[in-house]
């Protein structure tokens, strides 16, 4: 049984979009995962379809109904995760990304409009969930970003060397920067150590850019690297 992505949307053209292209598309045509989308508005009972309404105590925007939805989920909803898009949510993570991939699968609800009637949300026990903080139109974007982090880690998408980089970022610490061919370019050389040949030395001078990187652009995570590496040292 392969890994199964199920995805509830208004906006049901919007998939596989990106995820058709490259090792995800790739892995999505030889079967390592499988990917079912449901249009909401399929589960509307009125003559128009209606899958929303106005907001009790008043208000900007309308809120998706949870009768709708929850019939929407009931279609897909087995034995995985169900996850609902939205900036209220946790943020996503590279360890979320390792936990959803080490699953049977997910299901995502795409939100639109100014939210979800929060009742369904409780009664599913979704996981409610932020790729950023920063308001996209709907969740669409923001499950295309969840799928993709997942499915590149699951067994047989990625090659072994791209492992090797998915660990590294593993350790907490931003990537230390690449350089290839040609080693001058536009009056610009490559670091002198990464053409010694010294492998000691290229390991060395990759670790303290990646602490240097990490420091400079994200403190909260050279902050959170920083008491690991504490806690480790203390124990031992
Ligand atoms: N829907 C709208 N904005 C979002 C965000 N930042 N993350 C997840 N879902 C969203």
């Amino acid at each position: 049984m392969s890994w199964r992505a199920s995805v509830l949307s208004l906006f049901p053209d919007m998939f596989p979009g990106p995820l058709g292209q490259s090792l995800a598309g790739r892995a999505l045509e030889n079967g390592v995962w499988s990917l079912d989308v449901t249009n909401i508005r399929d589960f509307a009972h009125d003559r128009h379809r209606t899958v929303d309404d106005t907001p009790f105590g008043g208000g900007a925007g309308m809120v998706l109904r949870p009768d709708i939805v929850d019939a929407a989920v009931a279609a897909v909803a087995d034995d995985r995760p169900v996850v609902c898009l939205t900036p209220r949510g946790r943020p996503f993570s590279q360890d979320d990304a390792r936990r959803f991939a080490a699953g049977p699968g997910i299901v995502l609800l795409c939100g639109r409009y100014e939210g979800i009637d929060q009742r369904v949300i409780e009664a599913r026990q979704m996981q409610e969930i932020s790729i950023g903080d920063y308001v996209l139109s709907g969740g669409e974007l923001a499950a295309l970003v969840l799928l993709d982090a997942i499915v590149r880690l699951l067994p047989g998408v990625m090659g072994a060397a791209d492992s090797a980089v998915e660990e590294s970022f593993g350790n907490g610490l931003l990537e230390y920067p690449h350089y290839t061919r040609p080693a001058e370019w536009q009056g610009r050389s490559v670091p002198e150590v990464l053409l010694s040949g010294h492998h000691g030395a290229v390991a060395a001078w990759r670790q303290a850019e990646a602490e240097r990187i990490t420091r400079e652009r994200r403190p909260d995570l050279w902050a959170a690297a920083a008491s690991r590496h504490h806690a480790v040292t203390a124990a031992s």
